[in-house]
C-alpha cells in the first residue's frame, strides 16, 4: 500500500494510479507485459490517499547489498534488456518514467518469478502525448523545475529543461552503470552535492563515451550512448538497435547463457532474504499501522505547529515530512507499506529527517 497525505505533497499518487491502470488496459489490449504492479484498489480518507497494489520482491538496490555488492556483468546485462522491454512498454503507452535507479526496480517474488524485474515509483513520471489516439507529441516546455534524483537524472533535467523519451534513455544508462559499477558507483557518485561537477562529468561521459566508460564496461555501451547522443527531444527510440547492442555484449563477455532469466539471485533469494533478516542486515520496518499513525501524527502535530505560529504555513509542514533515501534523493513523503517487511530501504524511506535548504522555485527535486 501507497499512501499520501492530503495537502502536504504535490499529487504524485494519482499519477501512479493512472499509470498502473493505463498499463494494464494496454497489457489487456495489446500485448501481456509483465514488469509493473497490478493496481488492486485505490481510496481515500478525509487525511489520506491509498493505493494497494500487487506486492513484489526486494529492489535492485537491496538485492545488491544481499550479495555483497557483486552484480555480474552478465546478470546486468540481464537486467538491462528487461528494464529496457519495462522503459519501451512505459514510453508506448504514453509515459516517461523520469526517476528510473536500482532503488525503483524490483524483483517479482521469490520462488517463481524472481527472474522478473518490475519498474515502480511513477510519482514524477510524465505524459508525453498530446492525446493517446493521435499519439501527437507534447510540446517541449521551454522551462522545467527539477524532477528527478542527482545521481540518475539525465542532463536536460539537472538543466531544468523539458525531458523526452532520450532523456528517460539516458537515465537509463546511468542506471545500468551503477549495476555494473557495484561498489564503485558512479564517476560522480562520491559527491552528490555539487550539480555543477555533476553535470561536467554527465557530459564528458556523453561527449566521449569511450574514452570515459571503465574499461570493465562493455563496448556496447559507448555505442548506446553514441546513438542517444544523435537523437533529439522528438524522436523516438529505437529500442531494438538497444537491444541487439546489450545481447552483443554476451560474446565479449562470454557468457554461455543466452536467456534474459538467469540472475545472480536466482534460487537463492528467499534465503538470502532469511538470513539478512536474521543477521538485521535489512532492518524490518515498523508495521503498517504505526507507520501511516506515525505520518499522519506527524501531520497533526506540524499543522497544530502552523496553527499555533510555530510553524508559518502548511508548506512548512511538508517541509518538515520531507524524506531522504540512499541516493541523496528527496521528495515528498509518499508512504510505503508492506506486510512482508524485508526491506532495508523501506526502513530508510520513511525516515523521517532535518530538509535540505529549499530553493526558491517550486519542484519535486529529490536531489
Ligand atoms: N509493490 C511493491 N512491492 C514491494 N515493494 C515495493 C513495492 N512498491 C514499492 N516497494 C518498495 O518500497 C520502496 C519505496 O517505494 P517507491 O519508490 O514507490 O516510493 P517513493 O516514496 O516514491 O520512493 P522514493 O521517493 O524514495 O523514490 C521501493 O524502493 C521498494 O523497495
Ligand atoms: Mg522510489
Amino acid at each position: 500500500m501507497k499512501t499520501e497525505i492530503h495537502g502536504t505533497q504535490q499529487r504524485r499518487l494519482s499519477i501512479e494510479k493512472s499509470i498502473l491502470k493505463e498499463i494494464d488496459a494496454y497489457s489487456t489490449s495489446h500485448q501481456k507485459t509483465r514488469h509493473f504492479c497490478e493496481l488492486i484498489d485505490s481510496g481515500q480518507t478525509h487525511d489520506y490517499s491509498w493505493i494497494v497494489m500487487t506486492l513484489i520482491g526486494p529492489s535492485l538496490d537491496i538485492v545488491r547489498r544481499l550479495l555483497n555488492k557483486q552484480y555480474s556483468k552478465s546478470c546486468v546485462i540481464n537486467m538491462a534488456v528487461q528494464i529496457l522491454d519495462a522503459v519501451e512498454i512505459m514510453h508506448e503507452v504514453g509515459f516517461i518514467h523520469r526517476d528510473l535507479k536500482p532503488g525503483n526496480i524490483c524483483t517479482g517474488n521469490p520462488p517463481n518469478d524472481d527472474h522478473v524485474l518490475y519498474v515502480l515509483d511513477f510519482g514524477i513520471s510524465r505524459r508525453i502525448f498530446k492525446n493517446n489516439k493521435s499519439r501527437e507529441l507534447r510540446n517541449k516546455r521551454e522551462r522545467v523545475p527539477f524532477y528527478g534524483t542527482r545521481k540518475f537524472c539525465n542532463r536536460a533535467c539537472h538543466m531544468e529543461q523539458d525531458q523526452g523519451r532520450k532523456d528517460d534513455m539516458e537515465t537509463y544508462v546511468y542506471t545500468i552503470l551503477d549495476l555494473f559499477h557495484n561498489e564503485k558507483g558512479l564517476p560522480w557518485s562520491k559527491d552528490l552535492t555539487d550539480q555543477k561537477k555533476i553535470i561536467m562529468k554527465k557530459k564528458a561521459l556523453f561527449a566521449n563515451p569511450h574514452k570515459e566508460l571503465d574499461p570493465m564496461i562493455p563496448s556496447s555501451i559507448s555505442r548506446i550512448i553514441n546513438y542517444l547522443n544523435g537523437l533529439k527531444f522528438q524522436d523516438p527510440i529505437d529500442y531494438r538497435f538497444i537491444e541487439i547492442e546489450l545481447k552483443s555484449s554476451r560474446s565479449e563477455l562470454k557468457t554461455s547463457d543466452p536467456s534474459d532469466e538467469t540472475m545472480d539471485w536466482t534460487g537463492k533469494l528467499e534465503k538470502l532474504l532469511r538470513e539478512s533478516k536474521k543477521n538485521k542486515k535489512a532492518e524490518t520496518p515498523k508495521g503498517e499501522e504505526t507507520l501511516m499513525f506515525e505520518r499522519l501524527t506527524l501531520l497533526k502535530k506540524a499543522k497544530e505547529m502552523a496553527s499555533s505560529g510555530q510553524l508559518s504555513n502548511e508548506a512548512s509542514c511538508a517541509k518538515t515530512l520531507t524524506s531522504k533515501d540512499v541516493d541523496g534523493s528527496e521528495g515528498p513523503p509518499t508512504g510505503f507499506n508492506t506486510t512482508q517487511g524485508t526491506n532495508e530501504s523501506r526502513a530508510s524511506n520513511m525516515k523521517i529527517e532535518k530538509p535540505p535548504k529549499i530553493e526558491k522555485k517550486k519542484s519535486r527535486s529529490r536531489n
